[in-house]
């Protein structure tokens, strides 16, 4: 369900920023943390991080959702947080007991996805 409204959101702020006037702006902050190459072990927590520097004018969504990509798929069932404040630049959340590998990367939500580095999981 919620995969199924964001979608529903994504594709309607799409297709309004071609016909409307004043367009909502579309934010998609950049992943600053975890960088390239960052280890996260499974069990403890980490802080993903993100740029704040240039927010557009008209926020229409302040608030992010983190979820786990690997090989650059994001999985909706590693939903790493959510309802966060997009603007704080920053949420700590619990590396998840995922298969250890090196291709994750976190995909952050605001109006769209901005998908980050890729990091890797390791088992404790
Ligand atoms: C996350 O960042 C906040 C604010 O800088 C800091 O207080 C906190 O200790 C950090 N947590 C982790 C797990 O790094």
């Amino acid at each position: 369900m919620f995969l199924i409204t964001t979608l529903l959101a994504a594709t309607l702020s799409t297709l309004s920023s071609g016909v409307s006037a004043a367009p909502a702006a579309v934010w998609t902050p950049p992943v600053i943390e975890p960088h390239a190459g960052a280890v996260w072990v499974i069990g403890q927590y980490y802080n993903i991080t993100w740029g704040t520097d240039d927010p557009p004018d008209q926020i229409t969504d302040y608030y992010g959702h983190a979820i786990l990509a690997k090989g650059g798929i994001q999985n909706w069932d590693n939903l790493l947080a959510s309802n966060f404040v997009l603007l704080d630049g920053w949420v700590t959340v619990q590396c998840p007991d995922v298969e250890p590998a090196d291709d994750y990367a976190i995909v952050l939500f605001g109006d769209s996805g901005d998908i980050g580095p890729q990091f890797t999981i390791a088992s404790s």
